[in-house]
Parts: C-alpha cells; structure tokens; sequence
C-alpha cells in the first residue's frame, strides 16, 4: 500500500493540463469513484488494525494533497483559456482610473465662503425656485422693476399675486434668514442664480453668487467697510487696495459698487482693467430699512449690512480666463488646468 500511496504522488506531480476538460478527466481519474485515490481509500478498509492509525492519516494527507493539485490545475487553465479566448494579455497592468477634480466655480465658491468662516460668518441655503415675495416684494423691488419682467426674470409660474420664479440672486436666502433666525444675523448664502440673458463672453443665464448679511445693534457703513478690505486682502493678496463707488438697489441704502485694485498690473493699468488700475467685485450697501421692517426686525434698534458678489467673476479675475462660457462647458481640457488647485 506504501508503494502504490507513493505511486499515485508521482503521478500527480507530473500531471498537466491545458484544458478545463483536461482538468476534469483528471479529477476522475485520481478522485472519482473508481479514481486511483479512492480506490486506496478502500483498500484502507482491509488493512491491518495496528496499521490503520499510520495509513489512515497517510491516506488523507493524498487525498488533500490531489484535491489542492486539482484546484491548482483548475485555476491555472481557467486564466489561460479566458486570455485565448479574448486575445489580451492579462498580466498587463490596468489603465490608470483618471481622477476628477474640483470645478473651479466651487474651488472659488468654497474660498470665499472660508474666507468669511474666519470672520465668523455662517453659511445658509435656500431654494433655487422661490416666489416674488422672497426674491422681489420683501426686498422693496417697486412694482414695476425691470427685473420683475419676463424679459429678465425665468417664471415657473405666472398669473397670480406670489408667481414661482428662479431666483435671480440669492438675497432671497437672506430674506429667509431674517424671518426665521434670532438676532443678531451674520450669513453668506452662497447659490446658483438665474437671469433671462443672452449667453456671451460676459454674461449668462445661470451662474453663482455668494452674498452675505450682517445685522446687528449699531452696525455701520465702517464696518461694511472693513469687512470688504479685510475680504479683499484675503481673496486677492495683502496689498489690495479697495474703492467704493455709489450705485443702487433696492434693497440697500446707501449702496455701493465695489473694485479692488488690478492685481496683474498692481495698479497701472492693463488689458484686463481696461486701463483702469481697478477691478469692479461686487455690489454691497446698508440694508434699506424697509427691508428689515418686512421681515419683523425694528430699524429702530437694528441697523446691518449687505453685499453680493458672482462667483466666475471673482474666478475670472483670479485665473484670468476672460469668457464666462469656459466654466460651463465642462470641456476636459479646461477643467484639467485646474486639477493641482483642488487641495481644499
Ligand atoms: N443682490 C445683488 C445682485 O444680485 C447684489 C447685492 C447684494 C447688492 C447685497 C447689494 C447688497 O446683484
């Protein structure tokens, strides 16, 4: 029995398959019901009682030992057959998976968002389809504001006194705030915006803003001030210089258009700036106080501040792509440049 155990070790070292069929006729052969491994197995029965401990484990250990060297084969010619059957080499290495990376609308976004973190400001959302009431009426837009027209305004829903519109910037989110929040209120609401204009190099009909509230007691034009430097500084280097030129809106009183100081020709002069030396941001004012008065707060005892700024243009000025359109034609290749700047 010693002999024919060792027997059947020699086979199985030298056996070799090429075939899965190959592998299966093995099988039989060693492990069937009439294979040579149980065919020992049976044999095993008629040995003698002080021998059946040794050959009963040595009868085993075979028995394991041709099951592993089945699996091994079966294995082997599995690869094997599936690499002629598709004609590729699959000890090749994989293509590398291409990483995405963030878009440089929300690289931007999420900067200037961090930047007013830090001067303690929190973040508010709200909906993108608002009603008149939230984008217009409690902003004190007069009745007949070019920008309560279908010319300039997408509407999801006309006809009645509270229409569905896309909101066509995100002070809505601050109209929110001031109903729902206690005082004193210190927000961003950055968001995606919405106007009914011709797509250029300058403009388009969807884009995103980050605009931001303070109210506080005793909130000045100083403060609002010094909360755009300090923004400026930290947005465009610590050499900014900003002005504050008059403007208007609605909803703020006094207002005031921002610029900073060209960053690429620090100040003399450039393509970029027209000529200029400065750069226009944003738009920002003392929030008027019929504003705070639709929305419950006593202009009496609250006074606070307001500002908005788009997002590409602030994008526009950092990388210096002058055509809006590039951010939202998703083209690789654009996206690409900004692959190493996607740390935050
Ligand atoms: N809401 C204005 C806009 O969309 C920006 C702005 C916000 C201006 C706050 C002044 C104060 O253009």
């Amino acid at each position: 029995m010693k002999q024919a155990i060792e027997q059947v070790y020699r086979e199985l070292e030298q056996l070799k398959c090429k075939t899965a069929k190959e592998v299966e006729e093995a099988r039989i052969r060693f492990l069937g019901k009439k294979g040579s491994v149980t065919a020992l197995m049976e044999q095993f029965r008629s040995v003698a009682p002080e021998l059946k401990r040794e050959f009963g484990q040595k009868l085993n250990e075979l028995k394991n030992a041709a099951t592993a060297k089945i699996e091994e084969l079966k294995d082997g010619v599995g690869a094997a057959e599936m690499q002629q059957a598709s004609g590729e080499d699959l000890t090749m290495p994989g293509d590398a998976m291409q990483l995405g990376s963030r878009h440089p609308v929300s690289i931007v976004r999420q900067e200037i968002v961090d930047i007013f973190r830090k001067f303690g400001y929190d973040v508010a959302e709200g909906p993108e389809i608002e009603d008149d009431y939230h984008v217009f009426e409690a902003l004190n837009f007069p009745p007949n504001h070019p920008a309560r027209e279908m010319q300039d305004t997408f509407f999801v829903s006309t006809g009645h006194v509270n229409p569905l519109l896309l909101r066509t910037h995100t002070s809505s989110v601050q109209v929110r705030t001031m109903e729902k929040e206690k005082l004193p209120i210190r927000v961003v609401c950055p968001g995606r915006v919405f106007r009914n204009e011709a797509i250029s190099a300058r403009a388009h009909c969807i884009f995103h803003q980050v605009e931001g509230l303070y109210i506080d007691k005793n909130v000045t034009f100083a403060d609002l001030k010094q909360a755009i430097l300090l923004f400026a500084r930290e947005m465009f280097g610590a050499d900014t210089q900003i002005r504050m030129r008059p403007s208007y809106f609605p909803f703020t009183e006094p207002s005031a258009e921002v610029d900073v100081s060209c960053n690429i020709c620090k100040g003399k002069g450039c393509n970029i700036c027209k000529g200029t030396g400065w750069l226009e941001i944003m738009g920002c004012g003392m929030v008027d106080p019929n504003v705070l008065r639709a929305s419950g707060i006593d202009p009496d005892v609250y006074s606070g501040f307001a500002f908005g700024m788009g997002v590409e243009r602030i994008a526009m000025l950092k990388w210096q792509v002058n055509d809006l359109r590039h951010y939202f034609e998703n083209d690789m290749r654009f996206l690409h440049e900004f692959a190493t700047a996607t740390e935050v």
